[in-house]
């Protein structure tokens, strides 16, 4: 395979063939599956990572659980799917509205005899719409850049954190190709390095000039002044615009409040949860303590250490100039109930 031509995951055959995240950017590596456990622990590991790609696998995961299904007791299989899916990470909520998705078309299908296949359809629907979602998302986006800018972003939000080319850095892309962005620094992002190990990994196929820097250098950065706008992704946002995205985002939104640097988020509108009225409902997923005792496989302080381990952050609302979705930018301040 052509080094440029990556993909994050496709449906071929029956199988769900993944990119192992794991493993970027040292080694690309491809796993394909019809076990819908396998595809739970790889939503897990973070093999398959990003909230529009979680949901995507999970859709196509609770198909697969069905294709072999034993009719008698089809009911059982489903809920206990379902289930076990639903509880691989708690935060991104586009997980619980792709499983959701295909609950409603399983609960209303008239026959099981074919409910593989309307599944599996379901699970399509789910896919293309996110890539579609990802292109306007990203034409809507151009419009936060008023000259050829110096952009900071946080975690993965591109091709490998979605269905489609991306959130935030689909923005970002769409923008270098009009000359609307200049140069681009990309967090690390601790503990687990989405920024420096995939971020990196897709400015470069893309071409696109690039810093990695530790997220602690942030403030440093923008005391120089040269940061234009800071675009990241998110994993749920609540009905008055309070973000969850990954741990280190707030730092940044308040990094801009401080320096009068413009902050947005970008995501499609099934990452908005609008049975939720503030980020303070937002379930905030913490990882293991041993992402912290070890280091490249080595283990660098004692376990018996305490930890304090959250893979997000909450930004409160009044810090997002705008969140841009595939329908519009909104800005704050933000009643998604209403829309
Ligand atoms: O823990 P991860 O890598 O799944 O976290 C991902 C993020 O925080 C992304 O910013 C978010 O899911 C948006 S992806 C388009």
């Amino acid at each position: 395979m052509n080094s440029k031509e990556y993909f994050s995951l496709k449906f071929e055959n029956d199988e769900l063939i993944f990119l192992d995240q794991t493993k970027l950017p040292i080694e690309e590596i491809y796993h394909s599956t019809s076990d819908y456990e396998r595809v739970a622990e790889a939503i897990e590991k973070l093999e398959i990572r990003g909230a529009p790609l979680i949901g995507i696998a999970a859709a196509y995961a609770l198909a697969l659980s069905m294709k072999n299904a034993n009719k008698e007791s089809i009911n059982d299989t489903f809920n206990s799917a379902f289930e076990r899916l639903k509880n691989t990470r708690p935060t991104a909520v586009n997980l619980f509205f792709a499983l959701n998705e295909l609950k409603n078309v399983f609960q209303n299908s008239n026959t099981l005899n074919d409910i593989y296949n309307l599944l599996l359809n379901k699970a399509k629907d789910i896919h293309i719409d996110d890539i579609k979602k990802c292109e306007l998302i990203a034409e809507k986006g151009l419009k936060i850049f008023n000259k050829k800018s110096i952009v900071l972003t946080h975690c993965n939000t591109g091709k490998l954190a979605t269905g489609g080319e991306g959130t935030a850095f689909n923005v970002i892309k769409q923008a270098y190709k009009k000359d609307l962005v200049e140069f681009v620094y990309a967090d690390e992002t601790r503990p687990l390095l989405q920024g420096s190990r995939l971020t990196s990994f897709e400015l470069e196929k893309e071409g696109i000039p690039f810093a990695v820097q530790t997220d602690s250098s942030a403030a440093s950065l923008f005391s120089t002044g040269k940061i234009d706008l800071v675009v990241v992704g998110a994993d749920r946002i609540a009905s008055n615009g309070d973000t969850a995205n990954k741990i280190g985002t707030y730092n940044l939104a308040v990094l801009c409040s401080f320096h009068n640097v413009p902050f947005y988020i970008a995501a499609p509108t099934t990452t908005i949860d609008k049975n939720i009225k503030t980020g303070n409902e937002i379930e905030i997923e913490y990882r293991n303590s041993e992402e912290l005792f070890n280091f490249k496989g080595h283990k660098i302080i004692p376990s018996k250490f305490n930890t304090y381990t959250p893979a997000f952050d909450v930004t409160p609302s009044k810090l997002i100039k705008g969140i841009i979705t595939e329908e519009k930018i909104y800005e704050y301040p933000y009643n998604f109930n209403n829309v």
